[in-house]
Order: structure tokens, then C-alpha cells, then sequence
């Protein structure tokens, strides 16, 4: 009871004091920070916490010149900066304001630049540029550091979750199909269309970060950034082009975890999610209206419970050279899903509701296209012509989020008038990485500081669309998979994007972990990912398909999440589906069965994250600073307080570590086996078989009852024979989800394969 009781007592503290849901963050000292000058240098501290430095040998601020190459190939930026000076600012003048803050100005010859120290309204220090000799466009910004920090946030990484020892830049775009330049994967997407990404490649970057010192560090701007933990005695943040006005945000607190929940305080606090989530998985399918029931019937006739059935294609389908796309014309295609508004409407009435899909670009076929470009919607470039962009297959616009007529007409004519009227019951608001820098914007904004923005402005966009329907929009979600600062409220729920089908590291099943453990430090606390991935490939130098065992590994870790979704992938014929045997609906039903059981829990760990703060998944060290051994794991998450879950990324397991951290006051339990206790502070290894995801519970978990009902939910012993080969499948369509694998057709198979070749000779 210890955590939850502390946690209610936090709530109703929090509820008095400032309203539920509000910002939850200790109030500074008085005064908020202390500036102290020693031997011809100044040392800032807040509650003892020394957060800048500086002085001749050490310099806390550098300006400089430079210019960056940016290259784009369908959200794959390639960005080069180079730096022609960089000069250290290392003589300084400090003076006190009557108001308690101070200005600093740092110089070195012609260059100078002078900062505003004061108290924010949410944070005790805020560093702000107040005035500059304008003679530069880089800037790098030195915090103090010690040798045995560790480093955390920089929004959602999938390769690391303590960022210490290496370079992040803060950039949204595609993440990458493999993400790893040793591995053929990565290859063969780099060859294809330089697609193949890195460890730090992102669509959810945030200028952010958390250490084990207990500050954070914000910088509000939206530039290009790169955040940069390599040197042992500093962490560095480079941030280019225009910095007047750039402010940057110091929080020091006693722990991480309530470091996190001041953060949700500054940039946004995530909503509960509708209830109806917990009640069902919501299946991907495809295909038409007859498609989209019959996959409906198999799964219900098999029992399982079904609250959404996701519909990518409801807005059509085109031929292309390479294959059918969904059609970027966002409106319903009632020859491809005819009756879909009358069939809508009886789902609904068995609880059923039908999600679908929408991005922030326009098939240049499309009539919304031309309404768009007629009346100036579109994003122009420097000619002032409508700015086209590959998909790959076909040329779309992009809307101008900036204009506010574009944006008005996105909002209530398109998702309120074509999607929301229809009565759909959410979707999935795809892509936000795009915006090229050379785009001339209805702003007048530079391309390249909005570039951030979009993913939050997109995400804003569809969050007012729901919130003006009023009830008509209750219950409605739809979710994100890139973004920015301020996400956490523009946005209802995100989930990790386009994983591969493989069981990479970096890309497949596992990236999903440190990504939600990421993402919830940077203060997004709710996501969710494609049940069984999504990138495909069917090459002659590579297969990469689902399979079965993969599904069915990652529908049991979406158990342990607050939103079970699934994903045909981008060739859905070639992938294990639940609908592919009657086994694999067997073990839909068991893991959807264990899913809904948990629905109370999954309510209040995401009342908890509403209350505090605190993210659905976490690291264990954030509710178990002192437990040394948890700051190493990052393939484990506690999904709320009550929860070790060590989801299985390997094929072929049967026995699986897992470390769970010292509770003083509690027992870990083994959900498959009652007999198995610790009480933590150590590693064991668990017997796991398919269905059964390794995880522990709290003995005094006020949902011991459920964990044990679960634990008693046996898996699904698989058929002697191999299971049927899937079906092909002609009605599929390619997702329109990222922007390459869906175009691989044949010639560019044999293109890929020549330089492949070509590589290796
Ligand atoms: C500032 O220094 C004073 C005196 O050392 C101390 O009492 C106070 O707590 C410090 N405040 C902060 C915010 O560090
Ligand atoms: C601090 O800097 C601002 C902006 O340059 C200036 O307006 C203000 O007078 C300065 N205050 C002090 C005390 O130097
Ligand atoms: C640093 O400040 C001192 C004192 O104002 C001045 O004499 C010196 O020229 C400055 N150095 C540079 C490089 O700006
Ligand atoms: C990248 O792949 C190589 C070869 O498979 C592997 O040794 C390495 O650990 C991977 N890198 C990361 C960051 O996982
Ligand atoms: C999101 O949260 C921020 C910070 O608390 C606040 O300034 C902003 O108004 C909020 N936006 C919405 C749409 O609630
Ligand atoms: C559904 O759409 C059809 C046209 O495709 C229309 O005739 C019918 O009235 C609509 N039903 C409802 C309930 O709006
Ligand atoms: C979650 O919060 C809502 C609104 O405060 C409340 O009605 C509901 O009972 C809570 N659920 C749980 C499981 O705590
Ligand atoms: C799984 O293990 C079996 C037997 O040990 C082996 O034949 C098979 O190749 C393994 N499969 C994978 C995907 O590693
Ligand atoms: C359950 O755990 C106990 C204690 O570790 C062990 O002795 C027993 O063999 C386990 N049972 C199964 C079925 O694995
Ligand atoms: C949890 O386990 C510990 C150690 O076995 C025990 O002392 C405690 O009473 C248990 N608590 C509950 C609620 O069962």
C-alpha cells in the first residue's frame, strides 16, 4: 500500500493546492537561486545544485559562424553543420536588478551577449538572452558535469536511454529502418532511399535533459539543437541560427520522479485516455467494409473482445507503379467502404468503434488537393509555387499549419467534417516530421524553426478539431508518432511509429522500451506501439517478415500497456496476422482476455499519470532511486507502481532474466509462478513460455487479486503441425505509414540488388 497511499496523499495535496491535473512541483526556495563570484568566475546554484559555471578556463558560453548542408529524402534529413569560429566567451560582468535577478553579459572581443538570470513562473532559474552583439548564428551553452552522471530525456530515443557519452541532435524525421550501419538492414534501406537512420534518429526529439544530480535543463526554442554528453566535466547544447529571445529552463528537485512531474508541469500534462481502450484491442484491417466485419466475426466468434476496428485505407486506394496506397484524400471513399457511415453506426451499438487515418499531406490526385492549392492552403517554395513532395509513389502538398484559414479549414472541414461527422471513433494522426527547410511558410517564419514545431502543431490541430465537437468528441483519441516540446497536451496518446518485424535491437521489438521510458522522462507519459511492428521487407537479398512468434511475443507486452493495437504491417500478406490459424486466435483471445482483465489497473496507472506526472511505463530507478542496480536496465519497465514487466525481444526464449529492484517494504511475485519471491535488489531468470511475459507484481498491490486471476490464465500450448501458411491476400493494401517500404516494387528490388553487388565486389 506504502506507494499507493503516498501517491493519493500526493494527489489530494496536489488537487488543494492547485487543481488536479496541475503542476505538481515543490516551490522554490527563497531566494530561487544563489550566484556566487570566486576567482575571476561566478558559480549559479539552485537548492545546492551547482547548474552553471563559468570562468576564463572554463566558459560557459560560445558563439561562433557557420552554415549547415541539408539534404532530405522523403523525411530522412541529412543535416552537416559546418563551423567556420567558434569563440569562447570568457570575459563576463554581472550586475543585480532590483528585482532580484541578475544580467550577465559574457564577451570576447567583438562578440558579447548578455543573459537574464531570474525566477520563472514554473521554474526557480530561467537563463534568458536579453540582448547580443548579433554577429553570430551558433551558440553552445556549457552546463557542469560529473564524471558519474547519468543523463536521461532528449524525448523519445530508441537506441539509449542514459544518453551520457554521446551526441543527440534534436531534429524530427523519419527514425530509420534499422537504425544500426553494421547491420544489412540498415544497408539495404540506405541504398534504397537513404532511409537505413542511427541510434539517434528520431520522429519525438525534445532539447531536454535530466541527470542524476537532480536538475533539468529546457530549452524552449525550436531550432536545430544538438545535445552532446561526451566530455566527462560538461554537457553541451549547440543550438544555430537565431537565438534572440532563446530562454533556457533549470529545475532542481529532490528526485527524478519529481523532476518529471515538474516537467508535465511546464510543457504539458497528458489527459486520461477514454475508458473504452481498456476494454478491447483495437484491430488493424483493411480492405473494405465486407473485409473490415469478417475479420471482425473470426475475432469475435473466437470471443475475443474488440472495442476498435483501425481502417487505414477508409479513404480509398490508388494504383501506383509500385503497388496500391492508401489515397491521401481524407474523405470517406464509400465505393471502397460502402455503407461504412450506416455500418458505423451499428458497430457502435455492440461497442465497436471504427478508427482511421490521416496525415498532414495531400495526394495531388485528390479534390482536397485542389481545393487546397486554389485557395493558398498548401506550403509554397521560395518560388512561391505549391511545394511538392515525393511520397514515393505520388506528389502530395503539405497545409500550411501557419495560415490560419488553412489551418481552420483542416480542422473543421476535413477532421471535423469528414472524419468526426462520420462518427469515427478516432485515428491515427501520421507523419509531422516533413516540413522541408527551404518551404516558404504563410508566416513568414523560417522553415527551419517551424520544422520542430509541425509534429505539436499537427498534433494541436486534431486535439481542437475533437474538443470543439463538444460531446459528439467524447471518447474520441487519436494518436501521434512524432513531435516535440509541448507535446504532452497537444496530443492525446502517442505510439513508437514504424518498428521493424524483425527482432533487431534498434529497430524491432526491444526499441520500443528505452523509447516509452525516454519519452515518459521527457514528460509524455502515455504511448503505445504497433503490435508485431510494422516495416516488412521481401527482397532478394533480405526476408524480413513476421513471424508468429514474434506477433504473438509483442501482443503480450502490449498487454502491460494502457492500448492494445494491432498492425498488419506494410505487406500484410507475407506477416503473421491473429487471424492467420486458430491458434494464433487463441492466443488473441487469452492475451486480450489478460488485457481487459487489467482494465481498472490500466485506468488508474493513467489517472496516476494524469495526478502526477509520472509516466504509465517508467524506469525502475524512478521509483527506486536508491536501488543502484536499476539504472542499468533498460529493457524493463514498471508499468505503474505495481508491475516489473521484462517483455521477451529474443525469438526462441524459454528462460528470461530479470532484475528487479530492492523494495524495503514489498515482495516481488512471479505472475507465472506464485512460488517465486524476492525481494528484489537482484537478478533471477524465469521460465517464460509464449503468453507469458515475464512479470512481477507488489504483493501488497491493491491488484493482487487481478495479478493472480491472470497468473492462472494458461498459455495456449502451440499445434503439433506448423501452423497454415498465411494466405495471399490481393484485396491488401500497403500502409501509408512511412514513406519507403511501401514503394520497394520490382525494378527497384533489382536496383537494390545490383548495388548491393555492386557494394560487395
Ligand atoms: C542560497 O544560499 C543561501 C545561503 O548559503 C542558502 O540558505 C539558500 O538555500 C540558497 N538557495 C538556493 C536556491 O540554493
Ligand atoms: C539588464 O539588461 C537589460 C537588457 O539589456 C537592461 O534593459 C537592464 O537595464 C539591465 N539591468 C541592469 C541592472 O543592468
Ligand atoms: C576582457 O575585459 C577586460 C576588462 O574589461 C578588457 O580589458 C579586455 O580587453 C577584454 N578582453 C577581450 C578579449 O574582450
Ligand atoms: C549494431 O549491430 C552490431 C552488429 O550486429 C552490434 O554488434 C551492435 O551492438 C549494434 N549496435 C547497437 C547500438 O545495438
Ligand atoms: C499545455 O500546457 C502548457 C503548460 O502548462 C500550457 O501553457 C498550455 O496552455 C496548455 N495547452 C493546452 C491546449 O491545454
Ligand atoms: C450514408 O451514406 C449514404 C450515401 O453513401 C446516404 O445515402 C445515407 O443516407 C447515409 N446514411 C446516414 C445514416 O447518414
Ligand atoms: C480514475 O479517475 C477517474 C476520474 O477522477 C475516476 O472516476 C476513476 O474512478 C479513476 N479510476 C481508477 C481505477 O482509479
Ligand atoms: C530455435 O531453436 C531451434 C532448436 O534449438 C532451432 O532449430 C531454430 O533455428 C531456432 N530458431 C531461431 C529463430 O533462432
Ligand atoms: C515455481 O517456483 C518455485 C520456486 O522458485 C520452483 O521451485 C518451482 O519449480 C516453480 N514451478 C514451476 C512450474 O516452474
Ligand atoms: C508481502 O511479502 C512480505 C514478505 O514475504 C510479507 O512480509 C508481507 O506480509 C506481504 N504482504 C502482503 C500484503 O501479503
Amino acid at each position: 500500500m506504502r506507494l499507493l497511499l503516498l501517491l493519493s496523499t500526493l494527489y489530494l495535496l496536489r488537487g488543494r493546492e492547485v487543481g488536479v491535473g496541475g503542476q505538481s512541483c515543490k516551490p522554490p526556495s527563497s531566494p530561487p537561486f544563489n550566484i556566487s563570484q570566486d576567482q575571476g568566475g561566478l558559480s549559479v546554484t539552485v537548492n545546492g545544485v551547482q547548474v552553471l559555471q563559468h570562468n576564463a578556463v572554463h566558459p560557459m558560453l560560445f558563439v561562433g559562424e557557420g552554415q549547415d548542408k541539408v539534404v532530405e529524402f522523403s523525411g530522412n534529413f541529412f543535416i552537416t553543420p559546418y563551423v567556420e569560429q567558434r569563440v569562447a566567451l570568457t570575459n563576463f560582468t554581472l550586475s543585480e536588478a532590483a528585482d532580484g535577478g541578475y544580467n550577465l553579459t559574457l564577451s570576447y572581443a567583438t562578440y558579447w551577449v548578455t543573459l537574464r538570470l531570474s525566477a520563472g513562473v514554473a521554474t526557480p532559474l530561467v537563463v534568458a538572452i536579453v540582448d547580443s552583439s548579433n554577429n553570430y548564428n551558433r551558440l553552445w551553452l556549457r552546463v557542469p558535469a560529473v564524471a558519474d552522471e547519468r543523463v536521461y530525456g532528449g524525448g523519445e530515443q530508441f537506441t539509449y536511454l542514459d544518453l551520457r557519452g554521446k551526441v543527440f541532435p534534436v531534429w524530427t524525421r523519419e527514425q530509420g529502418v534499422g537504425r544500426n550501419k553494421s547491420t544489412l538492414t540498415t544497408f539495404l534501406a540506405d541504398q534504397l532511399g537513404k532511409a537505413g537512420g542511427d541510434y539517434y534518429t528520431t520522429y519525438f526529439p525534445q532539447p531536454t535533459w535530466l541527470t542524476s544530480r537532480n536538475y533539468f535543463l529546457h530549452y524552449t526554442g525550436s531550432n536545430y539543437a544538438v545535445l552532446d554528453f561526451r566530455n566527462p566535466q560538461f554537457f553541451e547544447m549547440f543550438v544555430e541560427e537565431d537565438t534572440s529571445g532563446a530562454e533556457w529552463h533549470f529545475q532542481v528537485q529532490s528526485s527524478l520522479s519529481d523532476l518529471v512531474s515538474c516537467l508535465t508541469g511546464l510543457l504539458g500534462r497528458m489527459k486520461p485516455l477514454p475508458t473504452w481502450l481498456y476494454e478491447g484491442a483495437i484491430l488493424g484491417v483493411q480492405g473494405g467494409t465486407e473485409k473490415m466485419l469478417s475479420r471482425l466475426k473470426t475475432a469475435t466468434d473466437k470471443g475475443i473482445s474488440v472495442r476498435g476496428l483501425w481502417i487505414q485505407d477508409w479513404s480509398g486506394t490508388k494504383q501506383t507503379p509500385f503497388g496500391k496506397r492508401v489515397f491521401w484524400n481524407w474523405r470517406w471513399d464509400s465505393d471502397h467502404y460502402a455503407g461504412l457511415n450506416d455500418t458505423i453506426v451499428s458497430l457502435r451499438k455492440s461497442n465497436v468503434r471504427v478508427l482511421a487515418y490521416i496525415n498532414p499531406s495531400l495526394d495531388m490526385r485528390g479534390d482536397l488537393f485542389s481545393t487546397a492549392k486554389d485557395e493558398g492552403y498548401l506550403v509554397k517554395n521560395q518560388a512561391g509555387q505549391t511545394y511538392l513532395h515525393n511520397s514515393g509513389s505520388f506528389r502530395c502538398g503539405l497545409v500550411d499549419f501557419t495560415n490560419p484559414a488553412a489551418y481552420n479549414w483542416y480542422k473543421d472541414d476535413v477532421i471535423k467534417g469528414n472524419m468526426l461527422k462520420l462518427g469515427l471513433g478516432g485515428w491515427m494522426a501520421d507523419f509531422g516530421e516533413y516540413l522541408p527547410v527551404d518551404a516558404a511558410l504563410y508566416s513568414g517564419q523560417p522553415a527551419s524553426l517551424l520544422h520542430n514545431q509541425w509534429p505539436r502543431l499537427w498534433a494541436q490541430l486534431n486535439h481542437q478539431a475533437v474538443s470543439e465537437m463538444g460531446e459528439a468528441g467524447e471518447d474520441v483519441v487519436f494518436f501521434s508518432r512524432s513531435g516535440f516540446s509541448g507535446m504532452g497536451n497537444a496530443t492525446m496518446l502517442m505510439w513508437a511509429g514504424d518498428q521493424n518485424v524483425d527482432w533487431s535491437m534498434e529497430d524491432g521489438a526491444a526499441s520500443t522500451i528505452p523509447a516509452s521510458l525516454s519519452l515518459g522522462l521527457s514528460g509524455v507519459g502515455l504511448t503505445h506501439f504497433d503490435i508485431g511492428g510494422y516495416t516488412t521487407y521481401v527482397l532478394p537479398a533480405l526476408k524480413m517478415v513476421r513471424s508468429s512468434e514474434r506477433l504473438l511475443r509483442s501482443a503480450e507486452h502490449a498487454v502491460f500497456g494502457p492500448v492494445f493495437r494491432t498492425h498488419e504491417g506494410n505487406i500484410p500478406s507475407v506477416n503473421a496476422q491473429f487471424y492467420t490459424s486458430p491458434y494464433m486466435l487463441d492466443c488473441f483471445k487469452r492475451l486480450v482476455d489478460m488485457f481487459t482483465a487489467l482494465s481498472q489497473y490500466h485506468q488508474h496507472v493513467v489517472n496516476v499519470t494524469y495526478f502526477t506526472g509520472l509516466p504509465a511505463q517508467r524506469p525502475l530507478f524512478l521509483n527506486y532511486p536508491d536501488d543502484e542496480g536499476s539504472y542499468k536496465v533498460q529493457y524493463q519497465y514498471l508499468y505503474g507502481d505495481d508491475l516489473v514487466v521484462a517483455p521477451v525481444y529474443l525469438p526462441n526464449i524459454t528462460t528470461w532474466p530479470v532484475y528487479l529492484p530492492a523494495d524495503p517494504s514489498d515482495t516481488w511475485v512471479y505472475l507465472w509462478n506464485t512460488s517465486l519471491i524476492s525481494p528484489g535488489g537482484s537478478s533471477l531468470t524465469v521460465r517464460t513460455l509464449i503468453g507469458q511475459t515475464p512479470v512481477f507484481y507488489r504483493n501488497s498491490s491493491a491488484f493482487v487479486d487481478t495479478f493472480v486471476k491472470i497468473g492462472k490464465m494458461l498459455p495456449i500450448p502451440p499445434p503439433t503441425l506448423p501452423p497454415p501458411t498465411p494466405t495471399t491476400d490481393s484485396q491488401h493494401t500497403t500502409d501509408p505509414g512511412t514513406g519507403l517500404a511501401q514503394r520497394w516494387g520490382g525494378s527497384l528490388v533489382l536496383i537494390c540488388l545490383s548495388l548491393f553487388l555492386c557494394k560487395l565486389m
